[in-house]
């Protein structure tokens, strides 16, 4: 993070923050989840409750957070105890720390996944992503790796040479991806997949699909847990968390749906099933390189990219915890991370092997889930809604829509006039709308 342990420090400019934020939220939940939940729950009209999702709950509730942390400076645990301190509101912000370290746990397990593609990528094999993910030494190794590699970067604190490299790379992997979405689009047979992602079929949206929708938005934008309370804390008074939070916005979602323009159309033309589940990407993607011109070259690329916008978004969840010990408890910098990584490490280990390497962990355990999709059902979408439902009435009701409102107004003074509707979706929208949807949960199951 920015900044040394005894001066908590600030982002370098407006425009580090943007990118630190971007390089949080665009992950694996953009081109690797976003895709394969929207081909489980019927393509377009997921889509379009998801952008629903975004603009009236999302980004208003982003607003929340970013506001709590530049108010108050700390952690969310910190910043929560501040405010309301000996009170329940504190386990609000342990929620989220623990909802990192479980996010964490899986989302290493994809990332090392994305890793291993380099270089299964380079190497001529006929290895399926079915028997890669089984091969139980493999993905041990994989996940070790993305976890060593995330621990270093933050023991060593070399965030700021990562943001360097990310706004270079980011902008590589954009072009990239509209180069690929051209390419899709071009195959035979391609514009059926079009249809199935963008005409919506508005009978198809249900009580799961709403849910589902949500908690991607959630996912996505890395909200719900804190992290941008963390990431809040570090933006100068001067800037414009307006301004900034849409930047993100748009990135994260832009990156999102051009995913699925290239996914759909490929899968459409290749005549795959576009409700494959998690592996959905990574078999559409190896595919579509194998028939195009300099497809390796492509593939390897592609998959680099994709590695390190995943490096960017395991920096931020391990960032969380160890802002926490290291604010909090007093563990010095360099021992909190290894504390975390090794406790993540453990907990990780159960979603590595659930794909196949052990037979019971890779059995379903509840509505057709195993245990690295159930993970990722209760603490990617579950936990981060429920956190989310908690913080905004924290923020709309407890500390107050007016304080947080001064505080957004704070660089950007025209958000007076926007404060009243920004106070009713923080106090009203956000809260009722998630309570209803995890309601509707009980149904479902
Ligand atoms: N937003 C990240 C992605 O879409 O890949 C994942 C994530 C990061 C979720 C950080 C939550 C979080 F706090």
């Amino acid at each position: 993070m920015p900044g040394q342990d005894n001066d908590r420090g600030q982002w370098s400019s407006k425009l580090g923050f943007i990118f630190a934020a971007a390089g949080s939220a665009i992950g694996l939940g953009n081109i690797w989840r976003f895709p394969y939940v929207t081909g489980l729950n019927g393509g377009a009209a997921f889509v379009f409750v998801y952008l629903l999702c975004v603009l009236v709950i999302g980004l208003p509730y982003l607003y929340a957070e970013l506001a709590l942390g530049r108010a108050i400076q700390k952690n969310p645990v910190g910043a929560i105890s501040s405010l309301r301190p000996k009170s329940g509101w504190i386990w609000v912000g342990g929620l989220g720390i623990v909802t990192g370290l479980f996010i964490l746990s899986y989302y290493a397990v994809i990332a090392g996944w994305t890793f291993g593609y380099i270089f299964k990528m380079m190497i001529p094999n006929e290895l399926s992503f079915g028997n890669f993910v089984a091969n139980p030494l493999l993905v041990s190794i994989l996940f070790s790796v993305f976890m060593l590699l995330t621990i270093l970067v933050v023991y060593g604190g070399v965030q700021g040479g990562i943001e360097k490299w990310a706004k270079i790379l980011m902008p590589i992997l954009f072009v990239l991806l509209i180069a690929l979405i051209v390419y899709s689009n071009l195959l035979p047979g391609s514009s059926r997949g079009l249809s199935f992602y963008l005409k919506p079929d508005f009978s198809k949206i249900n009580g799961s699909v709403i849910l589902a929708a949500l908690g991607q938005a959630f996912f996505s934008l890395s909200l719900g847990m804190g992290l941008m309370v963390t990431y809040g804390s570090y933006i100068s008074k001067s800037d414009n968390l307006i301004s900034s939070g849409i930047y993100v916005a748009l990135a994260d979602t832009a990156i999102a749906i051009m995913s699925g323009l290239i996914i759909f159309p490929a899968l459409f033309a290749m005549n795959q099933d576009p409700a494959a589940g998690p592996g959905l990407v990574f078999n559409v993607f190896p595919a579509i390189f194998k028939n195009m011109p300099f497809g390796i070259f492509v593939g390897v690329i592609f998959f680099i990219l994709l590695s390190i916008a995943a490096l960017t978004s395991t920096i931020s969840l391990l960032e969380v915890p160890t802002a926490f010990l290291v604010d909090e408890k007093g563990v010095a910098r360099k021992i909190a991370v290894w504390i975390v990584g090794i406790i993540v490490f453990v907990l990780g280990i159960p979603s590595a092997l659930s794909q196949g390497a052990v037979g019971w962990l890779s059995k379903p355990i509840i509505n057709g889930m195993e245990f690295l999709s159930l993970m990722d059902f209760i603490w990617g979408n579950l936990s981060l809604a429920f956190g989310a439902f908690l913080l905004s009435i924290f923020v709309g009701w407890v500390w107050g829509a007016k304080h947080a409102a001064k505080e957004l107004a704070m660089g950007n003074p025209g958000f007076v006039r926007w404060a009243p509707v920004w106070g009713f979706l923080i106090r009203f929208i956000c809260p009722i709308t998630i309570f209803i949807i995890l309601l509707n949960l009980f149904k479902i199951f």
